[in-house]
């Protein structure tokens, strides 16, 4: 065991989703050491306690896992328990906190975020409820980035990650495990294989791994316990740089799975997850859910999947997600919620039992099973639900338009813009957003504008500056905000928003239908004129 002594880096601040720089970065010497040892210090329940550790096998993994086990046997960690070569999903990590009643997680990854040497990587650090670290740790660990000194860490070789079993690290127990085996067990408790066995019976499936950490996972679940055959998973071989993919399940990343369910002979059901495995879509032939619709429909069908039957106390979704799952609260007479962007919101209400389910617009749901949103949770939510209903994907979305109505939704996004233009949007929008209540624009009349603020009433702490919204007297909306996940420039985000009611047309094609929204957001807001471009990077 030895001290090293070490000086601060600037900017060691956990964003919406951990730390994350690109891959270079992380490489400085010290950088890593610097981070973690700040965990360790402002985390000392970890000292002769439990910790979970692995990530999506993403460049650099295996060497940052190695630097992390001998740091936690130098600060004092009694058990590591990894996955067998380091590797674990997002919600793999949550489960085993809860299930071993860790003192908390580290996973390597940066998410969706590209991989390689020349990608991104990074670290989030959950704790003993197995979900991402409040608002009130993170900014205790960055604290501690910005007067850091020195850091422990033990002497000697790599330990072998690749065989099952027990080793020790100095005084240190660490486990390595099968990282499927407790997920599947987990999966099992709460949906009826045997329904979606019957279901899948003759069909065909597609599941995107996108070279991701899903790959193992999938093909136990999907080809293994369902028997489908192994072609039902595609790019299911995790890969450093995801196979020069961008890991993000949407329209754009996913393009085979998405020319696959658009082709003359799609399969009937179709999805994909995210480098981490947090993230999910769900597709049917020609059909794509909008993320808020599928946590709304997952709300309303809840009841048809055995670990949800008895019904769940309430739903919250993050304040950009669509109001979809809000009109199905109020219908079923349960409590609804509306929370910052970011996983970490949720955990407050999920552990007081006021909730059971929520999700975001970025392609995230979950439910009170663990601490995390959960990617394939919510394709075997929806296929459980598809079984329970002997409906097809289309069948089941179009019903649910026509009980509650549809929110026309969609994100655009404006990625790698300077800095400073980016804040001259927001801080434009700001200025004007208290002069705008009642001002008319097009048909639409504007209701509020506000800079959302959270009061969480579990802990009556406060998140301010949580994005600008700015809401119509017709229930359309939209809200820009700046990405806490970037790690080029900055990255804007516009989401727009319109409500048609069940008796109004529901089969409108989506940018269609919110053009007027996107054209009254640019005359207030001015974002293509401020920050010189002429279209989102990314619409989704
Ligand atoms: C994005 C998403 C957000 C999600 C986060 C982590 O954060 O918008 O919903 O929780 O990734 O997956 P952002 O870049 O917008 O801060
Ligand atoms: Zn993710």
């Amino acid at each position: 065991m030895t001290e090293v002594n070490t000086t601060p880096f600037d900017g060691q601040k956990p964003g919406t989703s951990g730390l994350r720089k690109k891959v270079s970065v992380f490489q400085k010497p010290n950088y890593l050491e610097n981070f973690v040892q700040s965990i360790f210090d402002s985390v000392p329940e970890l000292a002769g306690g439990t910790l979970i550790l692995g990530g999506d096998g993403r460049f650099y993994n295996d060497v940052a896992i190695q630097t992390i086990l001998r740091m936690a046997a130098a600060n004092g960690v009694a058990r590591t328990i990894i996955g067998q070569n380091g590797l674990f999903s997002t919600p793999a990590v949550s489960n085993l906190i809860r299930l071993h009643k860790a003192n908390g997680g580290i996973i390597l990854s940066a998410s969706h975020n590209p991989g390689g040497p020349k990608g991104d990587f990074g670290l989030k650090f959950n704790g003993e409820n197995g979900g991402p670290a409040a608002e009130a740790v993170t900014d205790a660990i960055y604290e501690r980035t910005q007067h850091i000194d020195r850091y422990k860490i033990a002497k000697g070789n790599d330990l072998n990650l690749s065989d099952i079993g027990e080793t020790h690290l100095g005084d240190m127990t660490v486990m390595v495990i099968d990282p499927v085996a407790d997920y599947l067990t987990m999966m099992e408790a709460l949906f009826d294989f045997d329904a979606i066995k019957n279901l899948l019976d003759g069909k065909r499936i597609c599941f995107d791994a996108m070279h991701a950490i899903t790959g193992p996972y999938a093909k136990a679940i999907f080809c293994e316990r369902l028997g489908l055959p192994e072609d039902s998973v595609i790019n299911g071989i995790p890969l450093p740089d995801f196979g020069g993919g961008h890991p993000d399940p949407n329209p754009v990343y996913a393009k085979e799975l998405f020319d696959t369910m658009f082709s003359d002979n799609a399969p009937f059901f179709g999805a994909a997850s995210d480098g981490d495995g947090d993230r999910n879509i769900v597709l049917g032939p020609n059909i794509y859910i909008s993320p808020s619709d599928s946590i709304a429909v997952l709300a309303a069908n809840a009841t048809d999947v055995p670990g949800y039957e008895n019904g769940i106390p309430g739903v919250a979704r993050s304040m950009p997600t669509s109001r979809a799952v809000d009109v199905v609260a109020k219908d079923l007479g349960i409590e609804y919620f509306e929370t910052p962007t970011g996983w970490k919101f949720f955990g407050n209400l999920l552990d007081a039992g006021r909730i059971a389910l929520c999700g975001e617009e970025s392609a995230g749901a979950s439910s009170d099973h663990i601490r995390e949103k959960d990617g394939l949770w919510a394709i075997l939510m929806w296929l459980n639900i598809l079984a329970a209903r002997h409906q097809s994907v289309e069948n089941v979305i179009s019903d649910h338009w026509l009980a509650y109505g549809r929110h026309y939704y969609s994100r655009h996004d404006y990625e790698g813009v300077n800095k400073e233009k980016a804040e001259a949007v927001m801080s434009g929008l700001s200025k004007k957003l208290e002069s705008l209540v009642g001002q008319s624009f097009k048909d639409e009349t504007i209701s509020k504008a506000d800079n959302f603020s959270y009061h969480d009433p579990v802990d009556g702490s406060v998140s301010h500056n949580q994005g600008l919204r700015v809401e119509f007297e017709s229930g359309s909306r939209f809200v820009i905000r700046l990405s806490g996940t970037g790690t080029v420039g900055a990255t804007l985000r516009l989401y727009l928003e319109k409500y048609e009611p069940k008796a109004g047309d529901l089969k409108q094609d989506v940018q269609t239908a919110l053009r007027p929204i996107a054209e009254i957001a640019e005359e207030i807001a001015a974002i293509k004129s401020t920050i010189d471009r002429n279209e989102p990077t990314l619409v989704s």
